[in-house]
């Protein structure tokens, strides 16, 4: 049996997230910092396997073409405004009167784990975006199974979501690829049995 991770015996970043969350009291860009320094303490703490990910092979792999086509993830500016804009949304989400009627949500909202979930909405991002591989969650149909998800509820994240890109002006083709994005998860998130 192999030896768990200092990042297992951690309780999976809960206490490496509180301990950043402690040093990065000031400033605009906490999330941001959370996130980078974060994403740097699992690295360190899970070793090769995970630094492999990042290996410069990768991007030889690609054609010049789509080398030198830049990702959603460069054009968005990378990790910290991602994590500025997942700090802003998460934060209405959290309080949205028509999500918290839906109690299996509702029951997570109350658990307020608001520190960890940005942490993992924003690592989504940024690999779902073209970024590093960093994301540690469940993939997103496991990860809503038992959410009971109407298509009404996703519209409203979605609703949220615009919001959210207009106030930090996301530019329109980065909004559009982004919501695409999203949209394109749709079946994988809405899980309701009967369309409410
Ligand atoms: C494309 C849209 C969406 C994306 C990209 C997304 C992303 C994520 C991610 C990355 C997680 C963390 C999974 C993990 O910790 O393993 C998560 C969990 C969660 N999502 Fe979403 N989500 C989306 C739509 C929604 C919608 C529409 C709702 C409805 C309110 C929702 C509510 C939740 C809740 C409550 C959790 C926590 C589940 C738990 O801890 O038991 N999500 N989502």
């Amino acid at each position: 049996m192999t030896e768990a991770t200092l990042y297992e015996r951690l309780s999976v970043g809960e206490k490496i997230r509180a301990f950043v969350t402690d040093t990065f009291t000031m400033g605009r860009c906490i999330l941001g910092s959370l996130c980078a320094v974060t994403a740097v303490a699992v690295l360190l703490l899970t070793g090769p396997a995970a630094a492999e990910e990042k290996s410069p092979a990768a991007a030889e792999e690609k054609s010049p073409a789509a080398a030198e086509e830049k990702s959603l993830y460069e054009r968005l500016g990378g990790v910290y405004p991602i994590a500025a804009t997942v700090d802003d949304l998460v934060d209405r989400l959290y309080v949205n009167g028509t999500l918290n009627a839906n109690p299996a949500v509702k029951a997570v909202h109350d658990r307020q784990g608001q520190a960890g979930f940005k942490v993992m909405v924003t690592n989504w991002v940024v690999e779902h975006t073209g970024g590093p591989k960093n994301y540690s969650g469940l993939p997103l149909d496991k990860a809503h199974a038992h959410l009971n998800i109407t298509n009404r509820e996703f519209d409203v994240v979605m609703n949220e979501c615009a919001t959210t890109f207009y106030k930090f002006n996301v530019p329109k083709k980065e909004m559009d690829d982004l919501m695409a994005l999203l949209e394109s998860y749709r079946s994988q998130v809405v899980t309701a049995v009967t369309a409410k």
